[in-house]
């Protein structure tokens, strides 16, 4: 069997190349716009999100065929988000995914628009799974469903809205923990039940992977708190010390580095808990992604 870090470079190549067609060469749009999209799009990044949609078809042995275009549609939201968080009056970054921000290039305006494009492309993608692959379309009905409320306002962009608010002050670990739900969390579930989704899991099953999801996106975002103020630059493709410029109330800034890895190792083991107890039959990947994400550098 391949190793966790081949298995993840193959995945992300299949990623990639379905993410370079993923726009129909037909649609027509102002040359700029496309550039944009394409810009941040494919810009690298970790691809961790559709490399779960894709691991969790597996886990119940779904065609990989058949998950491609929703994981795709996931990379979508996500590149959104970072576009828009990265904005002045978001976070304010001037590096993302080792480039300058989208709005450094092509402007804020156009930064907005290429994130409006992906969102409403992220929909589109996720049908596909229907279309081209003959994906059940109930299954699609409730991903596009739980897509809305995971990417939404009850979901990331409500954790990014918290987090806005935040920076005037957060009083409670409880109010940082929600933020890192939904921002970040959120999504991740959304991944996980949408690959099981199409690879026909039962409720029980799905279950599983929300609190698989839950307790590896609270880990995830703790850990890009602690990178923010431990990390290198350059590897990360994005400014250190981000949080501190924007008083943002982090993990560490409460609880401090110790206790935060720590956590991290927590939420690691809960997470894998879960999809051990599960009916899921073939969970060895995700357990394995659980682990290595633990012992992210960027
Ligand atoms: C960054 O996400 C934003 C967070 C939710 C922490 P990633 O660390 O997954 O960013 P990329 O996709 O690898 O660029
Ligand atoms: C962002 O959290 C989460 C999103 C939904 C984009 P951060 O603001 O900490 O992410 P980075 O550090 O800029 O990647
Ligand atoms: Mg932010
Ligand atoms: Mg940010
Ligand atoms: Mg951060």
């Amino acid at each position: 069997m391949i190793t966790i870090e081949q298995y993840i470079a193959d995945h992300v190549k299949i990623v990639e190349d379905a993410l370079q067609t993923s726009m129909p060469a037909e649609w027509k749009m102002p040359d700029v716009l496309r550039e944009s999209i394409s810009y941040s799009l494919m810009a690298g990044g970790k691809r961790l999100r559709p490399i779960l949609v894709l691991a969790a078809a597996e886990a119940l042995g779904g065609a990989m065929r058949a998950a491609l275009p929703t994981a795709c549609g996931i990379e979508m939201i996500h590149t959104y988000s970072l576009i828009h968080d990265d904005l002045p009056a978001m976070d304010n970054d001037d590096y993302r995914r080792g480039r300058l921000t989208n709005h450094k290039v092509f402007g804020e305006g156009m930064a907005i628009l290429a994130g409006d494009a992906l969102i409403t492309q992220a929909f589109y993608a996720v049908v596909q799974s229907a279309r081209a692959s003959g994906v059940d379309p109930l299954q699609i009905l409730h991903i596009v469903e739980e897509l809305s409320q995971y990417a939404g306002a009850p979901g990331m962009v409500g954790g990014q809205a918290a987090d806005l608010l935040g920076e005037q002050g957060l009083t409670k670990l409880e109010e940082l923990e929600y933020i890192h739900l939904r921002k970040t969390s959120d999504l991740i579930v959304f991944s996980l039940r949408a690959g099981a989704r199409i690879a026909g899991a039962s409720e029980d099953q799905l279950e599983a992977l929300t609190e698989f999801g839950t307790c590896i996106g609270l880990a995830f975002q703790i850990q890009d708190d602690i990178l923010d103020l431990t990390g290198d630059a350059t590897k990360l493709g994005k400014s250190t010390r981000s949080d501190e410029k924007l008083a943002k109330v982090t993990y560490p800034y409460f609880i401090g580095l110790e206790a935060s890895m720590q956590k991290v190792n927590e939420l690691t083991e809960q997470g894998k808990s879960a999809l051990i107890k599960s009916t899921i039959p073939h969970t060895n990947r995700l357990l394995q992604l659980a682990d290595y994400l633990m012992k992210r550098d960027h």
